[in-house]
């Protein structure tokens, strides 16, 4: 069976997890066996999600495409629809039509060194390129994930580091705000690698040749990227993940065009030289 790309499409959600107290992951397969084994993904690209009698919303698959016959979106409670997925179980059913939007650019860059930089929920844009590089390790040089949170309890995927450090990883986790009994570090995650003086942190070096993968909330993407310049990185080696407000996901309905680009469709991962140039669009509209 083929998927039509306008039509949800009946899946069910079969496990799930609380990642934070606003935030959880769902495992989801498709209700026909034959998109079930046949569909798949690109790392990077988001589906539209229904919760039926809320409405659509976009969502990252955070999953990589290397897992096979399900996949997972970790949702955070933002509004309407997104709140309506925080009180559903296994055995409910959503729709679900996708997959949309272009995706990092794992393939050209493979052999490279690359550098994931990402801020709260935003690490579920990028957790699948992580995973499936962990997947094809062989395929890369070093892999390198700096994630930050306000809080230690809003970290997501925080029973997954260990796994990911052991699988070759260089991980680096930091919080905005000490809080309970938390040991590691404390500062931006910008400050991981800036000039920032931070005395509860330690600093890291990210590989003067990495590509660098950046997701998070625009502010944290914004000064990123400005930090990542100043130390040296081409605009054109920084990929950045851009949440437009999306409606229709496949370039139809306009909600989410910046001067000659549909964020749904050109994106949403653009390099930061592209980024650039749609930003002056924003500002003289
Ligand atoms: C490509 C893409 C991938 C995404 N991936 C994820 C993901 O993996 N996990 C996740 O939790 N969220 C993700 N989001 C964000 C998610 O789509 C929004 O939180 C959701 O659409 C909000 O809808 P709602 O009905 O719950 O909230 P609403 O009631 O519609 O809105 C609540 C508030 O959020 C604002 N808002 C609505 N849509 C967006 C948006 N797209 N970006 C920023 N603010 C918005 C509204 O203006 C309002 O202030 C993604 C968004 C995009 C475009
Ligand atoms: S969301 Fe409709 S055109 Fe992009």
């Amino acid at each position: 069976m083929s998927m039509t790309p306008y039509i949800p499409y009946l899946a069910t959600i079969k496990e799930v997890k609380e990642l934070t107290d606003d935030t959880k992951n769902f495992r989801v397969e498709f209700d026909d066996p034959k998109l079930r084994e046949g569909w798949t993904f690109k790392p990077g690209q988001f589906v539209e999600v229904s919760a039926f009698g809320f409405g659509e919303v976009p969502i990252s698959i955070a999953s990589s495409p290397t897992l096979q016959g399900c996949f997972e979106l970790a949702i955070r409670d933002s509004g309407r629809v997104t709140a309506a997925f925080q009180s559903m179980k296994s055995g409910d059913k959503i729709g679900v039509r996708g997959p949309y939007g272009n995706w990092w650019p794992y393939d050209k860059l493979r052999g490279e060194n690359i550098t994931i930089i990402a801020g709260g929920i935003g690490l579920a844009a990028c957790s699948n390129v992580l995973r499936y590089m962990i997947d094809k390790k062989a395929g890369y040089g070093d892999v390198q994930l700096l994630y930050g949170a306000v809080i230690p309890r809003k970290l997501v995927f925080r029973d997954e580091y260990e796994a990911w450090r052991e699988a070759g990883v260089d991980v680096h986790i930091t919080v905005d705000q000490r809080v309970g009994d938390w040991r590691g570090n404390v500062g931006l995650v910008t400050w991981l690698f800036n000039d920032q003086p931070a005395p509860e942190l330690e600093k890291v070096e990210i590989p003067s040749d990495a590509k660098v993968f950046v997701c998070g909330p625009a502010v944290m993407i914004h000064f990123c990227c400005l930090d990542l310049v100043e130390l040296g990185f081409k605009q054109e080696d920084i990929y950045v993940n851009l949440e437009g407000h999306m409606k229709c996901g496949v370039g139809k309905c306009g909600h989410c065009n910046i001067g000659p680009k549909y964020v749904c469709r050109d994106g949403p991962i653009f390099t930061y030289a592209q980024k650039r140039m749609l930003e002056r669009y924003q500002t003289t509209r």
